[in-house]
């Protein structure tokens, strides 16, 4: 694709090259997220963070990623704090906001809702996540974590994957599914309750790229003979009832000692946040936390190298990063999660 001024709404937009393209820029992101360097390539810039649903990483590290390329962030985090709630339309919202950005980043609860705004947008918008249905960036990002964690140089192949939660609607599992389509011969296994499956026309989609798709409702058996657990929290806010959100909490939980007992050694453990730690939830064990399997954080670092990405790309400077840079001033103290061991 044609990176410069593109919105960025769907994983449909990439192919294999963008892809490559992506992460590639992403790598170059390192020294400068690590503030071993620092970089005013888009000094001047501004970011618009318009977030009309909760969020926290995100939302802050589009912002972080922004600020790390040397521009400006302008944020709105509550619906009810912006004429959204005065009744102004995602039209009308579009071409204010966007004559004061340079590129926006948004989220929203509606699916669809990002595409329609970036209609009447000026400048790029990339979707932060529109309601059950999509969130690119996290996509591209638990991409980069696998092939990292996996010591996969180049397009992913033959792994082993579960899926397991809220597959229904955790937006997250949708984009990457629709993302890992793009490769070859990965298992899929899919583990929800029945009323929790993954859609069927992403599940008909895998199968057309010649995945293997197997869907269960029992976690003992998905978690066997992975490369990688991908887990997701219950989306209590997408249900009309929170009562009927009670009933899925804390079905699928992943712990230290379930962990030893049905996964294969080294499984990677990911979640793309947040994870519910509540006790009748606790989809993710905090006794997992010094696990070095345990890939969550280093899935969070990896967000911040593929949102800049993003906007070095869709505003035309990924060339000239290094051009700007400069040398950290300040006390920088190690940051970055400690990558994992060699498998
Ligand atoms: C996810 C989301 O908002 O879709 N969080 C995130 O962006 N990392 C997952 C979730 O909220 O459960």
């Amino acid at each position: 694709m044609q990176f410069t001024g593109s919105h960025i709404l769907s994983i449909n937009q990439f192919d294999i090259q963008d892809v490559e393209r992506l992460f590639q820029v992403a790598d170059a992101m390192e020294p400068y997220a690590q503030r071993a360097k620092r970089t005013r390539v888009l000094e001047g810039a501004i970011l618009s963070n318009l977030f009309f649903e909760p969020s926290t990483r995100t939302r802050v590290s589009f912002g972080c990623a922004f600020n790390l390329l040397g521009g400006h962030v302008r944020e709105t985090s509550d619906i009810k704090t912006s004429a959204i709630s005065k009744g102004e339309s995602l039209y009308d919202t579009a071409r204010v906001i966007s004559g004061y950005s340079d590129v926006i980043a948004m989220r929203h609860p509606v699916a669809g809702s990002v595409e329609e705004f970036a209609r009447a947008s000026r400048v790029p918008v990339i979707n932060a996540g529109d309601g059950p249905s999509e969130h690119p960036s996290q996509a591209l990002l638990d991409l980069y974590t696998i092939r990292k964690e996996l010591g996969i140089n180049g397009p992913v192949a033959n792994f082993r994957i579960a899926m397991v939660g809220d597959l229904k609607y955790g937006r997250t599992v949708h984009s990457l599914s629709k993302l890992l389509c793009l490769y070859n011969n990965i298992h899929f296994t899919l583990v929800s309750p029945v009323e929790l499956r993954m859609p069927a026309e992403i599940v008909d989609q895998l199968r057309a790229a010649g995945h293997k798709v197997i869907e269960t409702e029992d976690m003992q058996e998905g978690l066997q003979n992975n490369d990688t657990v991908y887990l997701t929290r219950i989306q209590e806010e997408r249900f009309s009832h929170q009562r009927e959100a009670d009933i899925y909490r804390g079905r699928f939980r992943l712990n230290q000692a379930i962990y030893t007992r049905h996964c294969k050694p080294n499984t990677v453990i990911m979640h793309p946040l947040p994870r519910d730690s509540r006790a009748e939830a606790n989809e993710l064990d905090e006794d997992l936390n010094q696990h070095p399997s345990l890939a969550i954080f280093r899935q969070t670092d990896n967000g911040v190298l593929i949102r800049m990405a993003l906007f070095a790309l869709t505003l035309g400077v990924a060339d000239s990063v290094q051009k700007y840079e400069e040398e950290v001033r300040w006390f920088t103290a190690r940051r970055y999660n400690k990558p994992s061991p060699p498998r």
